[in-house]
């Protein structure tokens, strides 16, 4: 069995193997009902439970509809009913969860609740997003690119705005699948000096330009994220705004990256603030790509997890 707790924490090949699975279980459910069983059913009699401490649109959807379609069922649980809300060990509830089902998947604040939920657990868990980071977003997007313009190893990715936790994943994937990336915005939003090394150390160009329209030039895929995450307290919404408004990606802002450059955001979106709606819903758009391959993804990655 393996844990996904994080991109820069599994195997590069193993990643590679995963978007490779994506790509075939996605192709063969081509022209059928989204309802449908796989042929495979590798999670057949199996329960998957869901933890969500963080509201969630397409993690929830796409990891219940994707356990579904590989033949398992799901317990969909919110952090503040269980009794992890009120006091309970990770660790105790780890190892009591591990005794009902076969799979973990938890969305949470503090990463060490995931790190101590592996720990413990003697079944896979699978990170759903954490303040830190949110790897099955970047495995989608990964496919995602792979899916409209071939191998994304040597592309030059932007992303525009806060140095979050997707664009950290965004920055381990860099490292694994071997492309460069350049970070654009604020310094006091920089991403994470650990994570920028480990992806250069691997060897990938990771670069930190504050000018925006010098940072897309020549860009493959321009990336933008919420200016205030669900961690974020709402009282920073006001300063965050006028820190990052000159990073919105507008058309006048894809213009300056390659012609045939795509545009991705993770969503939920706020329109006209870090992306307008021409770039949205425009023809470099692939937003809603990047939201169904949650579900491909996922499943190869509850594969991965199974070790079949
Ligand atoms: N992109 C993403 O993780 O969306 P949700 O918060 O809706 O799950
Ligand atoms: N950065 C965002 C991503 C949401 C999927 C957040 O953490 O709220």
């Amino acid at each position: 069995m393996n844990h996904f707790l994080d991109i820069h924490k599994t195997d590069a090949a193993d990643l590679r193997a995963i978007i490779d699975q994506a790509r075939i279980t996605k192709d063969a459910r081509q022209g059928r009902p989204k309802a449908a069983l796989d042929d495979e059913q590798p999670l057949k009699d199996r329960m998957v439970a869901l933890i969500f401490e963080k509201p969630s649109t397409r993690t929830r959807v796409s990891f219940d509809v994707g356990v579904r379609q590989m033949g398992g069922q799901t317990m969909v649980l919110s952090g503040n009913d269980m009794q992890l809300g009120h006091g309970e060990t990770i660790a105790d509830t780890a190892r009591v969860l591990s005794r009902y089902v076969d799979m973990i998947m938890i969305r949470t604040f503090d990463e060490t609740v995931l790190t101590e939920m592996a720990e413990y657990a003697s079944v896979p868990v699978i990170n759903g997003l954490t303040d830190r980071t949110h790897p099955c977003q970047i495995m989608a997007d990964v496919l995602t690119y792979e899916e409209h313009r071939g191998s994304i190893k040597g592309k030059k990715v932007v992303w525009c705005g806060d140095g979050n936790n997707v664009c950290a994943s965004f920055i381990h994937a860099a490292g694994q699948f071997g492309f460069d990336l350049t970070f654009t915005g604020p310094a006091q939003l920089d991403p994470e000096e650990e994570f920028v090394g480990l992806a250069r150390k691997a060897g990938s160009q990771i670069i930190i330009e504050r000018d925006v329209n010098k940072a897309v030039e020549g860009a493959d895929l321009v990336v933008a994220d919420t200016w205030v995450s669900m961690h974020d307290s709402q009282s920073s919404k006001e300063r965050r705004h006028n820190m990052l408004r000159s990073y919105q990606v507008n058309e006048a802002l894809m213009a300056q990256a390659k012609p045939d450059a795509l545009f991705m955001h993770c969503l939920p979106a706020h329109r006209e603030e870090e992306v307008t709606s021409a770039v949205m819903d425009g023809p470099q758009s692939v937003i809603f790509d990047e939201a169904e391959n949650r579900l491909h993804a996922q499943k190869a990655i509850m594969r991965y997890c199974l070790g079949s």
